[in-house]
């Protein structure tokens, strides 16, 4: 089987290579921009085929899967992180909702069949009331940040390209995914950065931080990129389901754990460039239906994923 993963030098496309690389007959293709950083994907670089294309050019995009002919496409790459949406929003809906434009037009137009995966967001649900919670699929769209916008552009065109066209394509939408390899402007990647080098001695024992009184809904990624092969074995074409672990935790609290594995007394600092225009309060999700489809289950402990991540930082500060 010849499966596409597109977002490989990130963060959940690395991780998804190291799955895919353990399945049998599986035949691994990635893209990547020329400037692109490589170090997530060193290690497997010789074990699949990489080829160059940027997802905002429709003739790359042809041009590639032309040359891959997939039987599975997991679409992954994005412009991910929320502040930046406020700072590029232009770029940032480009890319996203383009870029996938560009994948369901070059599939479409060549006459391929594969299944695709789309990886939409809890982003998408925005404010949510607490009798809402836990957030089911059904639960309204209500962004807070342009990224959210955009991922919704990108589920929406999933949703019409799959009911139009028959595409087999499966809309995930993930909650927030942690490990290493997690880019160091992300949360827990960010925290267990600064800790680590107070730790090592590398900066003043002062934590800066943004809004500590948001909820996130933490999965380890491994177990996130193992949903999203499933959600292709498994899932309705068209349809869309959340992949979480259910369990709310306030980001105060994940910051007290990271804190409390250094053995330094630290100063936590609330820095402004770090507070969003509107940040999402509150993201626990109900992952009922995609356990239901897929036998899918958490194996990894949060606790475990956050020392790991301390762990992954202390040997790179
Ligand atoms: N990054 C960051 N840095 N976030 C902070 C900080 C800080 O210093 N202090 C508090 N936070 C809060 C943010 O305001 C947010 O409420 C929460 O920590 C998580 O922030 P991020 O790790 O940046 O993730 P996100 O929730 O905005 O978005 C992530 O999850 C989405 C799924 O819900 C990203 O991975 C998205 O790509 C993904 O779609």
């Amino acid at each position: 089987m010849r499966v596409l993963v597109t977002g490989i030098t990130g963060f959940a496309g690395s991780h998804l290579v190291d799955y895919l690389l353990t399945l049998p007959d599986v035949q691994v293709f990635g893209i990547k921009r020329w400037r692109s950083r490589t170090e997530n994907i060193k290690h497997f670089e010789q074990k699949i085929a990489i080829y160059e294309c940027d997802l905002r050019d429709a003739s790359s995009v042809r041009d590639m899967i032309e040359v891959v002919l997939p039987d599975r496409i997991f679409h992954l790459a994005a412009q991910s992180f929320v502040p930046t949406s406020w700072s590029a929003p232009t770029e940032s809906l480009v890319t996203n909702v383009i870029g996938q434009l560009n994948i369901f037009e070059a599939v479409r137009r060549i006459g391929l069949e594969p299944r695709i995966q789309l990886a939409c967001s809890s982003e998408e649900y925005g404010l949510v009331s607490e009798d809402e919670i836990p957030i089911k699929e059904t639960n309204a769209l209500r962004p807070l940040s342009p990224y959210g916008v955009s991922k919704i552009g990108q589920d929406m065109l999933g949703y019409q390209y799959a009911r139009s066209y028959g595409m087999f394509i499966v809309r995930t939408r993930g909650f927030n995914h942690t490990g290493c390899r997690r880019g160091p402007v992300f949360v827990c990647s960010d925290f267990a950065k600064q800790v680590a080098e107070i730790e090592k001695g590398r900066r003043d024992p002062v934590i800066w931080v943004g809004n500590l009184d948001a909820i996130r809904d933490f999965t380890d990624v491994r177990d996130i990129v193992r949903g999203y092969w499933l959600a292709l074995e498994h899932c309705d074409p068209g349809d869309v389901y959340n992949i979480c672990s259910g369990v709310g935790r306030k980001i105060r609290d994940v910051l007290d754990m990271l804190i409390g594995m250094t053995s330094k007394s630290v100063e936590v600092k609330v820095d402004e460039c770090r507070l969003r225009p509107s940040d999402v309060p509150v993201l626990i999700g109900d992952n009922t239906k995609f356990r239901e489809k897929t036998g899918w289950e958490l194996t990894i402990p949060f606790e475990i994923t956050l020392k790991e991540i301390y762990e992954y930082w202390l040997e790179r500060v």
